[in-house]
């Protein structure tokens, strides 16, 4: 199977490096128009020009729901229509006890990694799914079903915006089709202190004997995003090389 999006517009927030610079590049080589957006214009830039194809960009704070609106605003105007958002952007600025996060960071976390999603989706939505759908992606985390307790709160997070992938499934149907994919660890620079110090052990741990690279998700998302995935709505893809096997195995 080939999957291509010929002719679609992506905007992907978080697409300056890792996982959201690999979903860009995925769907531009795939045949789509991509809008990258992140919070800093320098390292936008270099991502752009690497991925080259039909590729532009904006910066935009993923938590900031006006920011939202201007980078899809900025999309149309750039490519004259929206087919595809990946919410890909994140943060988790505490590792620690859940129960004693402070607020600002809590705060943080929430309004990135949930609110944000609602943003990005509401403008979506309103300036250009609504009338010609869509499909919207949001890139979660096996840490939104399973429990670990240094990174409680970004769990949280992420386990609400599972349930919003399925909420707004519902809401957005027929015409606009709403996903999530659950990575595990992958070779990024927000999972690197979880890594590197490891990585050999880690990887002889997991069942399919090796951490993610950002090009696994990918994949996935493009799939996910194409027509290829006309009946799929309000799932959570698992990518994560096994590693839920073990918490489901004990
Ligand atoms: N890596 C993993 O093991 C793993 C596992 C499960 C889930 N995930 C999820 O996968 C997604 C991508 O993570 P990653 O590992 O690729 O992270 P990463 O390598 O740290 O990249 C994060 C991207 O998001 C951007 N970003 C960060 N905060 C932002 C904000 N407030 N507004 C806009 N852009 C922001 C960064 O650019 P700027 O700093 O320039 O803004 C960068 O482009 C996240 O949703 C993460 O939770 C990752």
């Amino acid at each position: 199977m080939d999957v291509r999006v010929d002719g679609r517009v992506a905007l992907v927030t978080g697409a300056s490096r890792g996982i959201g610079r690999a979903i860009a590049a995925e769907l531009a080589a795939s045949g789509a128009a991509v809008m990258c957006s992140s919070r800093k214009a320098e390292a936008l830039e270099a991502a752009t020009a690497e991925i080259g194809g039909e590729t532009a960009w904006v910066v935009a704070n993923a938590g900031d729901p006006d920011q939202a609106d201007a980078a899809v605003r900025a999309t149309l105007e750039r490519f004259g229509r929206l087919d595809i958002l990946v919410n890909n952007a994140a943060t988790n600025p505490y590792m620690g006890p859940t129960i004693d996060i402070d607020r600002p960071r809590l705060d943080k976390t929430i309004s990135v990694n949930w609110a944000g999603p609602i943003a990005w989706s509401h403008h979506a939505w309103h300036h250009a799914m609504r009338e010609r759908g869509g499909a919207i992606l949001n890139i979660a985390s096996i840490g939104g079903v399973s429990v670990e307790s240094s990174i409680g709160a970004y769990n949280a997070t992420k386990a609400a915006l599972l349930h919003l992938t399925r909420t707004l499934a519902a809401e957005l149907a027929p015409g606009v089709r709403v996903n999530a994919i659950a990575p595990g660890l992958v070779k990024t620079d927000m999972a690197r202190a979880l890594w590197e110090p490891h990585e050999a052990a880690m990887a002889r741990a997991m069942p399919l004997g090796r951490l993610g690279e950002p090009d696994d998700i990918a994949r996935a998302a493009t799939f996910l995003c194409s027509d290829a995935a006309s009946w799929i709505t309000g799932t959570t893809l698992v990518v994560d090389g096994g590693a839920l096997l073990h918490a489901s195995l004990g």
